[in-house]
């Protein structure tokens, strides 16, 4: 029996038949799949050919998986941009088409994330989670779609939020020479978003690795990274990765915008964006114009910066608030790419370095910064105070300069500029150290008021320490109100004004006692006026004259704190006068000072001009001291002079 053989074809019969269907059923599908060949390979560049159907943008990809954009589609040859590393490809390799445009994963998991603009974690919390992808190229919100700027985007800069104010939703450019502050004031920015409800999104093009790294160490350490997406691209990386990572930052800041949220972002900085953009434009030969850069420059960043936006409520309400950065050369903000970027936004910080040097940081130079749309976003009742602010300094920026040349200036000149060098000190502030805008408005009030005027220069910024430390233990609802209402109402005005009154008073230096006794005097004498207490910041400083009835200008002072004293009028005698009187001003209006008063103190200064220096100092600090200059006063009245003196002393 051949019983194994017919096994062995029974078994064949059925291998054979399910091959055979297997066979019948398989219906082949023919796909297009486009491959070309390189033909010359240059710095970040390839021209390939052997690819007729490419699309202009579309991502092509190379032996390895790195990818590149085609760039110069013409009818022979395409010029593409490589995204990556390119130093493996050979002229003669084969190029494939994908189909599709450069996109980049969004989504909320990229919260916290450090990632390149394809979306690889550059951190070490692993790939990226999130199954949506948006093209980096999108078209900006269409103007239907678009709302005005009404809601302030608060840095925490004083005197960003007090004179150049930013809205949501506004385009604000950051520029000045390198080392002059401008990621310092992005980051702070970002800082102060904490709580805010406000997403972040901080773009790095071609920075050094150590200063992207230290960026991320601070937003980490001040609980900044929960709310923010870093975006990097590094600086020895291919020019095309650079050029494209300020639109994937866009697009990854966009999604956050359609879901109706906040965002802000920031790009540092587009001057290494544009030079990226000029590096790759010359090796495609692309025609160079101004500075060697191409006719499209400005374009490619106008294009960018449209798509940040307030979108309107059918829209989802959401914005995106742009702060790109310019780097600037010696100071010429009249560059190509600097004019550029000041005409797309909506107005420019100006960090200039010379104000570095002199040690005011931020070093925002007031005169040539501007915001065109975000004074409409202020607070009604910061905006209430901050105006004044914006007239007095820049009318101090414009005197300053003449009273460098040693020019003897008239008693509102002089007065003018001191004011100006104090609102100047208040708008010190270290880095990464934001301000609450509650404190805010308490420090600006007392420098709108004149309280700070009685402040010795040098004692200005533990004033504003006092005053912040003072005004952060506000009651909750006048706090709350500060940010609500629309006008500070008087109420509420008192009570700041209280707490900066008394948070202020210990600085007032020498003051009070006699002094204001001479109030009195004030009258008489023309020049000199002890400032009472109304806050009035204008109020006249008159040194006070005639010591002698000091008694009565206490009470007098009592009552009106406010005195500027600074400038007496004219006369020549004493020189210190001045001084003092400025000091008793405050004490007026602070409570304690009025009690210690020491009272003789400021006319002494009056009368004894030469001897009346020395005074000054230690009065400052105790009142006491006055007692000694107090002597004199009874002489002196009119001391105008003093002025000049009393300020020296001050700073
Ligand atoms: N408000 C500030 N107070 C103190 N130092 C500051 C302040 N702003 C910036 N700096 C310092 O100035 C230097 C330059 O700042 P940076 O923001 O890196 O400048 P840029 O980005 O313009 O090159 C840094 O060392 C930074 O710490
Ligand atoms: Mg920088």
């Amino acid at each position: 029996m051949s019983t194994p053989a017919s096994v062995l074809d029974a078994a064949l019969e059925h291998a054979f038949t399910g091959l055979r269907e297997g066979r019948e059923s398989f219906a082949p599908k023919l796909t297009p799949h486009e491959v070309g060949t390189i033909t010359s390979i240059s710095t970040g560049i390839a021209t390939v050919s052997g690819l007729p159907g490419v699309g202009f943008e579309e991502l092509v990809r190379f032996p390895g998986g790195l990818l590149g954009i085609a760039f110069n589609v013409d009818e022979k040859e395409v010029g593409v941009v490589l995204l990556g590393d390119y130093e493996d490809l050979r002229a003669g390799d084969e190029v494939e088409r994908t189909g599709r445009v450069t996109d980049v994963v969004v989504g909320e998991g990229l919260l916290g994330r450090v990632i390149d603009p394809l979306g690889r974690p550059l951190d070490d919390k692993g790939p990226v989670p999130g199954n949506e992808r948006w093209p980096v190229e999108r078209p900006a919100p269409a103007i239907m779609d678009r709302e005005a700027v009404s809601v302030p985007l608060q840095t925490g800069i004083m005197v960003i939020d007090a004179l150049i104010p930013v809205g949501r939703g506004q385009r604000e450019l950051i520029l000045g020479d390198r080392q002059s502050g401008k990621t310092a004031v992005a980051i702070d920015t970002i800082l102060n978003q904490r709580g805010k409800n406000v997403l972040c999104v901080y773009c790095a093009i071609c920075q050094r690795a150590s200063a992207v790294a230290k960026v991320v160490a601070r937003l980490q350490e001040k609980g900044a990274m929960e709310y923010t997406v870093v975006v990097v691209a590094e600086g020895n990386e291919a020019p095309g990765l650079a050029y494209i990572t300020p639109y994937a930052a866009t697009s990854i800041a966009e999604y956050f915008m359609e879901k109706g949220r906040d965002v802000l972002i920031v790009y540092d900085d587009l001057t290494h964006h544009a030079r990226a953009y000029r590096e790759l434009s010359l090796l495609l030969r692309r025609p160079p114009g101004r500075e060697a850069f191409p006719g499209d420059i400005f374009y490619i960043h106008s294009r960018m910066l449209e798509r940040s936006t307030h979108l309107s409520k059918e829209r989802g309400g959401g914005s995106l608030t742009a702060l790109p950065i310019i780097e600037t050369e010696a100071q010429d903000i009249s560059a190509y790419i600097p004019t550029n970027l000041i005409s797309i936004t909506d107005g420019q910080i100006y960090l200039s370095p010379t104000l570095f040097e002199l040690g005011v940081l931020p070093a925002v130079d007031a005169g040539k910064s501007v915001s065109r749309v975000g004074g409409a976003a202020q607070r009604k009742a910061y905006r209430s105070i901050a105006g004044d602010l914006k007239l007095a300094y820049s009318q101090f920026a414009e005197l300053e300069t003449f009273a460098k040349f040693g020019t003897r200036l008239d008693d509102s000149t002089r007065r003018i500029i001191d004011h100006g060098q104090r609102i100047r000190a208040c708008f010190i502030q270290p880095e990464s150290q934001p301000v609450a805008m509650a404190e805010q408005i308490g420090v600006l009030l007392a420098l709108s008021v004149g309280l700070f005027d009685k402040v010795p220069l040098k004692k200005v910024a533990e004033g504003v320490r006092n005053l912040r430390g003072a005004a952060a233990k506000m009651p909750p609802d006048v706090a709350a109100r500060l940010s609500t209402a629309d006008k500070l109402s008087d109420a509420d005005r008192k009570v700041i004004m209280d707490i900066a009154t008394l948070a202020l008073a210990p600085l007032q230096p020498p003051p009070p006692p006699k002094p204001a006794a001479e109030p009195a005097p004030e009258k008489k004498p023309a020049g000199s006026s002890a400032p009472a207490t109304k806050p009035a910041p204008a109020a006249e400083p008159g040194p006070a004259p005639k010591p002698a009835s000091a008694a009565l200008p206490q009470k007098e002072l009592a009552t009106k704190p406010v005195v500027t004293g600074k400038p007496a009028d004219p006369p020549a005698p004493a020189p210190k006068p001045a001084a003092e009187p400025a000091p008793e001003k405050k004490p007026a209006g602070g409570s304690a000072p009025t009690t210690k008063p020491a009272p003789a103190a400021e006319p002494g200064s009056a009368p004894t001009p030469a001897s009346a220096a020395p005074p000054q100092k230690e009065p400052a600090m105790k009142p006491e001291a006055t007692g000694k200059a107090a002597d004199p006063p009874a002489s002196a009245p009119q001391p105008a002079p003093p002025a000049k003196g009393a300020d020296k002393p001050a700073p």
